[in-house]
């Protein structure tokens, strides 16, 4: 097969900064082995999140200077709904700043003590808005979900026996909405088949329950679709991506994803009571409903952004990138959840560090040794994260859209292979201080 290339070419550059092994000693020790806690300069290789990180077009930056910034009714915010409506089907788009205020909305409306969300797997601020409204966050992913063995290829399925045993158990009554996560951030970027969605969508439809997706990966899950699915083939991603949100009644989206913007989200809603009610909130809390906390130019750069991510030579070149980075490690004997995810690759933290227990938290030790021996920044997605939730040990590697070439991704590799071969130096952590919630972003950290 020939190399995949960038389906672009480069017009801006920024420079990066090259650091020494002593300078990084310093900078990761000043943040308490927290690399959320240190300057985004002293990184070289910024692999934290494929949120917001992306490189916009020349053509989201014309929409930028297109940006109508009006109060109310602004052209920019025509622009992004009628996008959003044409590639989704729903009638009701609300824009929000970014997608957890479209959770914190959502699950103040219809979460509340009692409550329980069933989903593939919550991601960490979904959970967390859940269980601040009082509910209950249930992770029901199928049994490959949590084996970074298994190779099935649509390992961010919900389970579907789970999910009627749930129902059984605790009654619809207390079960608002069944969401599901497209594609599986926590579970290792593995994405949902159609089939699956629609076995959801059955007993939904049998217990007058809403669907709901957690679509901020829309267009990777159905290029994963495309490619895997038997009979999806010959179809065009966007009709796979409007037949996967026809069978929702809403949606939360985090445009920073497949939005490919800095800033953005989304609300999708189908009920129209539901809808009024979200919006008096969005009101309240984050702005106008014709810009929901964002500037006029956001919603353009959105509306473009939504159109470029469905392109397939995109979305080939996004999925086949990270296969590849995924595969170059599995070569070298690292563990990573296979398959390879959509905008990350996963490594399997315990199969690397095997020496450390996970009250010593093998992720986040291993984050801090890629970034003291490379410059490199990944992100912990374990027990650091997750707490007692934590199914498996990971470190993500979040490729941000159209910002790295391959041979910073060989350079990449040439380090996880580097520190994987003296993997015995790493050590331990405990941690020195943490909040309550979200710990992941504010915990210190010291070696053991
Ligand atoms: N849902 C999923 C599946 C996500 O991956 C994220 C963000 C959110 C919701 C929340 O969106 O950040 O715009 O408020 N994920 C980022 C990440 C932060 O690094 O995976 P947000």
């Amino acid at each position: 097969m020939k190399t995949i290339i960038e389906p672009f070419r480069i017009k801006v550059v920024e420079p990066l900064k090259m650091t020494t092994r002593e300078h990084r000693e310093n900078v990761l020790r000043d943040a308490g082995f927290n690399v959320f806690l240190m300057p985004a300069e002293d990184v070289l290789i910024d692999l934290l999140t494929d949120s917001g990180t992306g490189a916009m077009s020349s053509e989201q930056w014309a929409a930028i200077m297109r940006g109508d910034e009006s109060y109310a009714g602004a052209r920019s915010y025509y622009r992004f709904e009628s996008r959003l409506q044409q590639i989704t089907g729903f009638e009701h788009i609300i824009p929000t700043h970014q997608g957890r205020a479209s959770e914190r909305i959502l699950f103040e409306l219809v979460g509340g003590p009692d409550k329980v969300i069933p989903n593939n797997n919550h991601f960490d601020t979904t959970r967390a808005n859940v269980e601040h409204s009082g509910a209950v966050a249930l992770d029901l992913v199928i049994d490959e979900g949590a084996n970074p063995r298994s190779r099935h290829p649509f390992k961010g399925n919900l389970d579907i026996d789970k999910l009627e045993r749930l129902f059984k158990d605790v009654g619809p009554e207390r079960i608002p909405l069944v969401m599901v996560t497209i594609t599986n951030n926590s579970g290792g970027g593995q994405p949902v088949s159609l089939e699956n969605l629609k076995a959801v969508r059955k007993v939904c439809d049998q217990y007058k329950t809403p669907m709901f997706l957690d679509a901020c990966r829309f267009a990777e899950n159905a290029f994963f679709i495309k490619e895997r699915e038997e009979g999806q083939s010959d179809r065009s991603v966007e009709s796979i991506v409007r037949e996967m949100f026809d069978l929702a009644d809403g949606a939360t989206i985090s445009a920073k994803k497949d939005g490919l913007v800095n800033i953005g989200g989304v609300l999708l809603l189908r009920d129209e009571s539901l809808y009024q009610n979200a919006r008096n909130l969005l009101i309240l809390t984050e702005g106008f409903s014709t810009y929901g906390g964002l500037a006029g130019r956001d919603l353009d750069a959105m509306a473009q952004g939504f159109e470029e991510v469905l392109h397939e030579d995109y979305l080939n070149y996004r999925i086949r990138s990270t296969e590849y980075l995924g595969k170059k490690l599995l070569e070298s004997g690292i563990q990573i959840v296979e398959p390879p995810g959509g905008h990350a690759v996963y490594i399997d933290a315990a199969e690397f560090c095997p020496h450390i227990p996970s009250a010593q938290f093998p992720g986040q030790a291993l984050v801090a040794a890629l970034y003291r021996h490379g410059g490199i920044r990944a992100v912990e997605i374990g027990s650091v994260m997750f707490g007692e939730h934590a199914k498996m040990e990971l470190v993500r590697l979040a490729i941000p859209r159209r910002v790295y070439t391959q041979s910073q991704i060989d350079y990449v590799i040439e380090v996880i292979q580097e520190v994987h071969a003296k993997r015995d130096e790493i050590r331990g952590l405990k941690i020195v201080e943490a909040p309550p919630v979200l710990r992941h972003f504010t915990a210190r950290f010291a070696e053991v």
